[in-house]
């Protein structure tokens, strides 16, 4: 093996046992004006420097940050990957069909493997199809009162009507997980069994069984270390996820952020992301935190001041006096707000508070003197250590008040102390993100109801849904705590939280279930109708169980504003539910409190949150419970039994689990009759030699406008009744119930491909209206964007895209090119591109083409009817222009967006998949 051209910086540690790149062996002065989060970019490029895909050059860039940050490309190679089981499943699919085709060639299959480590976490299936009283209409199996009965069969389960009545007595927080732990094995039981076989044949790999937790807490506190080692060396933590809390990490000092089903594969492959040189903004923290605001109102606070600041698509670090008043779960939420104002990451290194956390769980002697070793380690207090940022924002901890957030969008604050008369001025507004416009005379409008024989009113700002949620604060049991104290408290003053509220709590692991348990606070929580419904990612991604139907014809007959208050980090207009048009975000506590009081429309410091059944007058302040009284919980409770109950979870698995069966072979044993797990055919023409790219006599499968967004592009959500997927699952003898979801189907190309362009809202030039249609050309008929595709690619005809600006833009998608792969695209020619589209196209093989500045398909006059050939050079570079024929005679220049040499390989050999490949044979 070649020297590795950065052999002469390593170190050693431990007497020799461990080796390390000292980047101070570089005697280089500009190290120490790094900001942290780049030091850890330097030396992931350091050591993995292989003269391909991270280059010498690279390391020089990012040493020389000052002058080349937001010029510079770079790459990053992540410690590891972390996937959940939508995500992960496409990627795991190909890896197996990758070890088919090569062993179709003689290769060793088992030499098909993740290069970069992989978690891959099952918990993002959990639906919530059973809530406290929906599990009472369900059918017994087992004919008794516990959970001991066999699984319910699917038709029994899926009969189950999920509108029920709410005066059915509620049942146990542990039955309720437990059924929804069944629920999900039968649905998903072909994907647990693929994930199962990919834990025992590939080496990387390590799956996290279902119901152990959500993808983001695991990470935050089982899989993550300060540090790894491997091969010998210790090297700085880092992550890439497919989970969008995935930045939540940085909190603890470890570089990471989220990524597409797509980048994450890439990573998996063994290509680093590429990223240009983040600038890094510093964010001083000074002042000392009031004692009433949680870690809720510190977060929403910075995520204000943030959003300000219009740091997007750069690194926020955060330094000075203030940091080290925040506890790890307080950075770790403040890290996981980072989407809100779109920030990479909100990184806070590694001091004495992270190093303290760590030291609960593992043996962290080695780690320190390494961090230390190569000043990845700070003490905050001490600004001679301070980098040279690109620029700093200061924030002032003393300045917080506690707010909620709402009715419509999280970035708009509200505090608490004004909410009553914020929400009146909703009321009066016109329409739009603070109004509802609600006519004067109907504003005290109060509809009068029946409920489990009981007659209750409804009003404008009536609480209708109230979820403790902790897939944002789960990392931060002070904040859940505060909630269940002050549930206790309500209790024991003898305040209730009225029976037709959908109350729910779902605490993002049993780890948060356990500590609220041994505090001793649980029951009071469920006293309150606060029961556990599940440990997935519940009502935060829109799974909520359906409100009684007396709520709702309350809520349609007085044309009412109806509330949710819940404890997640996004909300979106009628996302919670269809008739809750006011939805705030609210700490735990809050959620709690505005709960008991039934109504939004409260003051707090002058109204009373409710009444004793002896008519005493019971005021929030009252039974609010101090910082210290639940600091000291904390210590008492939370912090020494979280890991160790975590780890017995992870260790234990579950039966459901345990009983799953699956094959020991090297090679997946596909079954053909699986609607959910389909061995795609990226593989199905691989050869030794790359055929030749130029495009002849294509046709335009869409001519598209500006602005086409990933969710046009890639199917998501619900399969339409009348779509080309649901004629693939109906031809497999599949009814629309059993159809489930774009996501859950994406191990199956089959249907994925159908979904591609199968948006109603698509606008496609060639069709007058939005729909999934296209013209096929040489019929002139008007069909699914799959049937016009299908019936191309079986005369032979290539398939070109033209569309306007910003093409691909939207969160990233996993089918978002593999899906146009399938259906033969092979070039999409637009007037602009997101870049991070522009990179998933090129892993697919599809160029990317943008049309000369200024030029588009108008000022061409191109019809998109016509026929349109593109030769390709003998050597491509990036950048280069390349000239586009049509039938009628035009040609035009078009520049193909490759960014690198790697890039173009990348494109020759048909994409990474193929790539990766290739290399094996
Ligand atoms: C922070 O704000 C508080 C109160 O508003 C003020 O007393 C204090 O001086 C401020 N601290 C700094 C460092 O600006
Ligand atoms: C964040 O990004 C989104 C989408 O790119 C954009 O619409 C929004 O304005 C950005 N917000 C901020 C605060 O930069
Ligand atoms: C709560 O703790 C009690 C006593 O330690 C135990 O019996 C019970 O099973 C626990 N409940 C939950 C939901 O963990």
């Amino acid at each position: 093996a070649a020297e590795h051209p950065y052999s002469h910086l390593i170190d050693t540690l431990k007497d020799g046992q461990i080796k390390f790149f000292n980047p101070y062996k570089l005697n280089d002065p500009r190290y120490d004006k790094l900001p942290l989060s780049i030091r850890v970019l330097l030396e992931a490029a350091i050591r993995n420097c292989d003269g391909f895909y991270t280059k010498q050059e690279d390391v020089r860039n990012i040493l020389h940050w000052q002058q080349e940050q937001n010029k510079a490309e770079v790459p990053f190679s992540p410690a590891r990957v972390l996937l959940q089981d939508f995500t992960g499943i496409p990627a795991m699919v190909d890896l197996a069909a990758m070890r088919d085709a090569v062993a179709k060639h003689g290769v060793d299959p088992s030499l098909v493997n993740p290069k970069c480590p992989t978690d891959l976490i099952v918990d993002h299936s959990l639906q919530i199809d059973y809530s406290k009283c929906a599990i009472q209409n369900a059918p017994n199996p087992g004919g008794g009162e516990g959970p001991s009965g066999s699984p319910a069969s699917v038709q029994q389960i899926e009969n189950t009507p999920l509108l029920c009545p709410f005066h059915l007595q509620p049942v146990s927080e542990v039955e309720t997980a437990l059924r929804n732990q069944e629920m999900e094995l039968i649905r998903n039981k072909e994907r647990l069994q693929f994930f199962k076989w990919c834990s025992k044949a590939f080496k990387n790999v390590n799956v996290v069984p279902p119901d152990v937790g959500a993808v983001h807490q695991l990470n935050l506190e089982y899989l993550s270390r300060v540090v790894q080692v491997s091969d010998g060396f210790i090297y700085p933590d880092s992550v890439v996820g497919t989970d969008s809390h995935t930045t939540m990490i940085n909190g603890l000092g470890i570089l990471g952020w989220g990524v597409g089903g797509i980048e994450s594969e890439a990573i998996m492959l063994g290509q680093p992301i590429s990223l240009t040189l983040p600038q890094v903004v510093g964010c001083k923290l000074v002042g000392s935190i009031n004692p009433l605001t949680t870690s809720i109102d510190i977060v929403l606070g910075i995520t204000k001041h943030l959003r300000q600041a219009g740091i997007a698509g750069k690194f926020v670090e955060f330094f000075g006096p203030g940091v080290s008043q925040l506890s790890v779960p307080d950075r770790t939420t403040i890290a996981n707000m980072c989407p809100e104002y779109n920030a990479t990451v909100s990184f806070f290194p590694v001091d004495q508070v992270t190093l303290k956390h760590f030291k609960k769980t593992s043996e962290l002697v080695t780690a320190s003197s390494y961090m230390k070793a190569v000043k990845l380690f700070r003490s905050y207090d001490d600004p001679s250590e301070d980098p040279q940022y690109s620029e700093v924002i200061e924030f002032n901890l003393s300045s917080m008040v506690p707010y909620v957030s709402g009715p419509k969008r999280p970035q708009d604050r509200v505090a608490v102390s004004s909410m009553k008369e914020d929400f009146q001025s909703c009321l009066d507004e016109k329409v739009g993100f603070k109004g509802f416009h609600i006519a004067k005379e109907k504003q005290e409008i109060r509809v009068p109801f029946l409920h489990g024989g009981q007659e209750y009113q409804l009003s404008h700002g009536s609480v209708v849904i109230a979820a403790v949620i902790s897939c944002t604060n789960n990392c931060n049991p002070s904040v859940m705590l505060t909630a269940g104290l002050l549930a206790r408290k309500a209790v024991e003053a003898g305040l209730l939280v009225k029976p037709y509220i959908r109350t729910s709590l779902a605490p993002g692991s049993g780890m948060v279930t356990h500590y609220l348990n041994a505090s001793g606070v649980l029951p009071y929580f469920n006293k309150l109708g606060f029961e556990v419904i599940g440990y997935g990612c519940a009502t935060c991604v829109g799974n909520t169980a359906p409100l009684p139907e007396a709520v709702v014809d309350a809520i349609k007959q007085g044309d009412l504003v109806a509330c949710g208050v819940l404890s997640g980090n996004r909300h979106f207009e009628g996302r919670l539910c269809d008739c809750v048009r006011a939805n705030y975000l609210a700490s735990p506590p809050l959620v709690v409190a505005y709960a008991i009081a039934g109504t939004v429309g409260v003051d707090f410091e002058k109204e009373p949150l409710g009444l004793t059944s002896d008519g005493k007058e019971v005021y929030l302040r009252d039974i609010w419970p101090s910082r210290e009284e639940v600091q000291q919980i904390e210590e008492d409770t939370v912090f020494s039994s979280i890991f160790k109950d975590l780890r017995g979870r992870m260790e234990k698995g579950n039966t459901f689990w345990k009983n799953v069966e699956c094959s020991d072979s090297l090679l997946f044993p596909w079954d053909h009759k699986s609607t959910y797990i389909r061995s795609p055919s990226f593989f199905s023409k691989l050869v030794k030699v790359p055929p030749p790219q130029s495009i002849e006599n294509a046709h335009a499968l869409l001519f598209l406008g500006d602005k086409v967004t990933t969710d046009h592009i890639s199917p998501a959500g619900s399969i339409a009744r009348v779509s080309a997927a649901a004629k693939y699952l109906m031809s497999k003898r599949l009814t629309p119930r059993e159809f489930n979801s774009y996501g859950a189907r994406r191990g199956n190309d089959a249907v994925m491909t159908r979904g591609t362009f199968a948006s109603i809202k698509l606008q496609n030039r060639f069709i007058g209206k939005p729909g999934p249609k296209t013209l096929h050309i040489p019929s002139g008929q008007t069909l699914d964007v799959f049937e016009a595709a299908d019936r191309y690619q079986r005369d032979g005809i290539p398939l070109i895209i033209l569309a306007g600006k910003d093409y691909g833009s939207g969160n990233s998608r996993d089918w978002v090119a593999k899906g146009p792969y399938l259906l033969g695209v092979r070039a999409v020619i637009a007037e602009s591109f997101e870049k991070l589209h522009r990179n998933q196209l090129v892993g697919m093989g599809i160029m990317p083409l943008q049309f000369l500045s200024g030029q588009n398909a108008d000022s061409l006059e191109l019809s998109g009817k016509e026929r349109f050939s593109i030769t390709l050079p003998e050597s491509l570079s990036p950048g280069q222009e390349l000239t586009v024929k049509t039938s009628q005679g035009k040609s035009f220049s078009v520049t193909a967006l490759f960014d690198s040499d790697t890039d173009v390989i990348l494109f020759q050999h048909g994409g990474l998949l193929r790539y990766v490949a290739r290399t094996l044979l």
